[in-house]
């Protein structure tokens, strides 16, 4: 049965999401309501209203008819409009499907939204994103004794990264290869809110965020978002590399992140067969 989706955030994945359902290629899925704060970004949108509804402030959408007929909602946006929407969503009993997973780095406000969507019953789905392999460390995680992510982006991707108003490193001054940062990925995801969802994923799936120990680098030689993630223990090791290439209107944003939403909601569709779940 055809399922109506609305999306929240029109930028590099949001583009590539509703595309991809206006394409056909995610059978099913029928995207009628897309809510952007930005109104320069819903006048840049080539659909009209009579294909898509569009919001640019979200009482509206909430209140809408629309909106009240919905079956799942995708957030990619920011970890902002997952702290102020998150909770009326699954309040409202839709589903959620959550790219800024950073939002999750807050403790509280996660098994907040865990209990209400127990409540509500309803789903809050988080798509592996930009890295691989969520599902083994899932799988392995009462066996693991340590979890590091490693990630290596071009300077550009950090532009705007809080972590830069308070270092000593100069983003602009950036000429070799430099390690920006040693931590943990609640610290992480703190000085770099737009890079590493990745790294709040893995802990997540894994050994928690503090356990978890994340390496961001800058090097000027890279034109690939790498991500580096090696699990080991009791189980065996796992080693997974993933060089993704960046999506082209957002450099921070590797454009597998929208692959990986687009696979997220062809699943939640089409229910019946899952394979790697
Ligand atoms: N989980 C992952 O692996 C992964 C990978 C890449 C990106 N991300 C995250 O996914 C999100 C979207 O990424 P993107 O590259 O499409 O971002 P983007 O910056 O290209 O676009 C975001 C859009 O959302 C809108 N927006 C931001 N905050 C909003 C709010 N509070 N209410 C309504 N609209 C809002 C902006 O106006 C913008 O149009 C980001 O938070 C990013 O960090 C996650």
């Amino acid at each position: 049965m055809e399922k109506k989706v609305a999306v929240i955030g029109y930028g590099s994945i949001g583009r590539e999401i509703i595309a991809a359902t206006k394409r056909g290629e995610i059978p099913n899925a029928k995207i009628v309501a897309l809510f952007d704060k930005e109104s320069q970004v819903i006048s840049s949108v080539g659909y009209d209203n009579s294909e898509l509804h569009l919001y640019t402030d979200f009482n509206e959408f909430y209140n809408s008819s629309i909106y009240s007929n919905l079956d799942i909602i995708i957030e990619c946006a920011s970890k902002d409009a997952v702290r102020e929407y998150g909770k009326k969503i699954i309040e409202s009993k839709k589903d959620l499907i959550v790219l800024s997973v950073g939002a999750f780095s807050d403790k509280e406000y996660l098994s907040e939204l865990q209990n209400l969507s127990n409540l509500n019953n309803t789903r809050i789905l988080i798509p592996t994103g930009a890295i691989a392999g969520l599902d083994s460390i899932r799988s392995v995680k009462k066996y693991l004794e340590s979890l590091t992510i490693t990630t290596t982006k071009h300077p550009k991707s950090f532009v705007g990264a809080p972590f830069f108003n308070k270092s000593k490193i100069k983003l602009e001054e950036i000429s070799k290869k430099t390690v920006l940062y040693e931590g943990n990925a609640i610290t992480a995801i703190e000085f770099f809110p737009a890079n590493v969802n990745v790294a709040v994923s893995i802990a997540l799936a894994g050994i928690g965020l503090e356990k978890t120990q994340v390496k961001i680098i800058a090097d000027p030689t890279m034109s690939v978002n790498k991500h580096e993630i090696l699990g080991k223990g009791s189980f065996g090791e796992i080693h997974i590399i993933v060089q993704n290439i960046p999506s082209p209107t957002n450099p921070k944003t590797s454009y597998l992140a929208s692959l990986s939403a687009i696979e997220c909601l062809r699943s939640f569709c089409n229910e019946n067969f899952r394979i790697g779940t």
